[in-house]
């Protein structure tokens, strides 16, 4: 599995934390900044973890910034991304296996590393369990392409 990651400033410490995970249990991972404390706007490190998914370059996507709102915001704006907000472990495993969501994104002022850490390690490894939630996501898909989807 490859991950891209990134974070802003609100979320850079919690990226350094993931990493070093990501690290220890040898998952391949493309770091998107930002790299310090310093003020930066969260769309634009989104945005190219977000692209990159989309495109099946990476598997997953990490995004974290102080809240993790405006992270997930920009990255649902890109068709195929399917961003998942996340901050408890019912629903990092439930977003994976029903809506086979494939970028997660955690405020870091909002949980601590130590519960960010189980909610990331649960959502990377629980499988999407297809059946009557593809035929949702292929509706969504419909949406992107601006389809009539009404039932
Ligand atoms: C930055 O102060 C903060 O607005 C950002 O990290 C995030 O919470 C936005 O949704």
């Amino acid at each position: 599995m490859k991950v891209a990651i990134a974070a802003d400033h609100g979320g850079y410490t919690l990226k350094e934390e993931i990493k070093q995970y990501l690290e220890s249990v040898g998952i391949e991972y493309q770091d998107f900044g930002c790299h310090n404390e310093d003020s930066v706007d969260y769309p634009d490190y989104a945005l190219p973890v977000a692209e990159k998914v989309a495109q099946g370059e990476f598997d997953r996507g990490i995004l974290i910034c102080g809240t993790g709102i405006g992270m997930s915001i920009a990255a649902n704006k890109i068709d195929g991304v399917r961003c998942a907000l996340v901050h408890d472990c019912f629903t990092a495993k439930a977003t994976r296996e029903h809506n086979d969501s494939n970028v997660l994104a955690m405020g870091a002022r909002v949980i601590g590393p130590g519960h960010a850490l189980e909610v990331a390690k649960i959502w990377l490894g629980t499988e999407f369990e297809g059946g009557r939630h593809q035929r949702r996501i292929e509706k969504i898909h419909l949406i992107e392409k601006g389809g009539n989807n009404r039932a």
